[in-house]
């Protein structure tokens, strides 16, 4: 029987998710909730080293390779980091998840919804997370926010209408889950978007 709950981030890049989720910790924390920090692809061992391939801006890759890739770490991630954490009554907080998959592989690559439907049946039983928080920014905005300091990684090297896309495929998640997953308007000031976290979370704790 599952305890804690279990929590995902998702965003174009840039969208400013990795602020919010350190916040989203210590909030939780503070609160007195165990909470357990892990991301996706990665989240692993056996993840991270696939992370590695996927991201590295040298590799080209096949669009059904790349989505097989992204549900074989997520099988692991489920199966040996977030269902124990949450049978052991701990909360799990998740940088990206299957949404992501429909955004970037579905909308992104234009994987069909079926194909990525099946393998989300396959590999997860149509496992889902209690809560979703979806940071809505325009391409335009998240591109600015994207870290240009370190190198960009094959997803972030994508031209504007892939990233017009990916989050356009979002938009079409937040429709077919109203009550899983909560928009935040991500193009206001981070004390705003820290605001609207407040106030989701606290109705959900
Ligand atoms: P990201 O969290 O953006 O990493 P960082 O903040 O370190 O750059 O995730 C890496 C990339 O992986 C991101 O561009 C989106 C992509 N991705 C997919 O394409 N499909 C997926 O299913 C997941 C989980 C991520």
């Amino acid at each position: 029987m599952k305890t804690g709950k279990f929590i995902t981030f998702e965003g174009i890049d840039g969208a400013g998710k990795s602020t919010h989720l350190a916040w989203l910790e210590s909030f939780l924390r503070g609160k007195g909730i165990e909470v357990v920090v892990t991301r996706e692809p990665g989240g692993t061992p056996l993840g991270e080293n696939i992370r590695a391939l996927l991201l590295d801006g040298r590799e080209s890759m096949h669009p059904e390779t790349e989505a097989l890739l992204m549900f074989a770490s997520r099988r692991e991630h489920v199966e040996r980091v977030i269902l124990p954490a949450l049978e052991r009554g701990q909360w799990v907080i998740s940088d990206r998840f299957t949404d992501a998959s429909y955004a970037y592989q579905g909308g992104g690559r234009g994987l069909s919804f079926e194909r990525i439907n099946d393998l989300e049946r396959w590999t997860l039983q149509n496992f889902q997370p209690d809560l979703t928080v979806y940071f809505d920014v325009s391409v335009e905005t998240g591109r600015q926010r994207v870290n240009t300091i370190k190198t960009a990684d094959r997803f972030e090297r994508e031209k504007d209408e892939f990233f017009s896309r990916v989050r356009s495929a979002y938009l079409d998640q937040v429709r077919r889950f109203p009550q899983r997953i909560r928009l935040i308007d991500s193009n206001q000031p981070l004390e705003k978007v820290k605001e609207s976290l407040h106030d989701i979370i606290s109705t959900f704790c």
